[in-house]
């Protein structure tokens, strides 16, 4: 311990002001022990982190990937499994669907407007169930077609493309159950 004589004598600072000066007293003990604890626990911790517990962010993190990767994969697969069915039932329900969020660009008649023509023979992208539901799920984002896969489910996607279809083919005078099928040649 330091001799008691030693504390309270000022440090003798030439530029003190407002009358305040400076002691030269050794810090306190229990602080000075605060902080070898401090460093003591560094050490220990970086050392049970490192090479005892082997954490890392990475792994942290890899973890988490994986444990997001089944989830999604998991609602993914419930959301593939809704199936295709070109019922009288789906094509009623995707008209009021179709009114609701596809007018807008496909014209009330479907004749087309900011999106194309829907009754007639050509596809942009395939005239299968196959083709028509999965551009009415991805769209074509960079042409103005939205994705309604997100918006809409799997679902509500199957009713709209049954009614699509099912419009496409009256208006073409032929039986919807050929978009159901692949085309010739494939
Ligand atoms: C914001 C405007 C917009 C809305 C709303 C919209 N579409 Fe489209 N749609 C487009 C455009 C633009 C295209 C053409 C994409 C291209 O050129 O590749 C398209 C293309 C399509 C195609 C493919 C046509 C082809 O020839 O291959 C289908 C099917 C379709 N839309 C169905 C729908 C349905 C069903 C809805 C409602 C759920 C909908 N669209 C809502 C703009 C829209």
């Amino acid at each position: 311990m330091r001799q008691k004589a030693d504390r309270d004598r000022i440090l003798g600072h030439e530029n003190e002001a407002d009358g305040i000066q400076e002691y030269d007293n050794p810090l306190p003990d229990w602080w000075l022990g605060l902080f070898w604890i401090t460093i003591i626990w560094g050490v220990a911790y970086l050392v049970h982190y490192h090479f005892i517990a082997h954490r890392s962010p990475e792994a942290a993190l890899a973890q988490e990937l994986a444990a997001a990767e089944l989830r999604w994969a998991a609602t993914q697969a419930s959301e593939t499994e809704a199936e295709f069915v070109l019922s009288a039932e789906a094509v009623a329900e995707g008209e009021s669907i179709f009114q609701t969020y596809c007018v807008a660009c496909h014209g009330a008649n479907m004749l087309g407007g900011i999106g194309p023509n829907l009754l007639d023979d050509e596809w942009i992208h395939g005239g299968t169930s196959e083709d028509i539901v999965r551009i009415i799920t991805d769209g074509v984002p960079e042409k103005g077609m939205v994705p309604w896969g997100p918006v809409l489910g799997s679902d509500q996607v199957n009713r709209v493309a049954a009614y699509v279809i099912s419009r496409n083919a009256e208006a073409l005078g032929r039986d919807p159950a050929e978009a159901l099928r692949p085309p010739e040649g494939s």
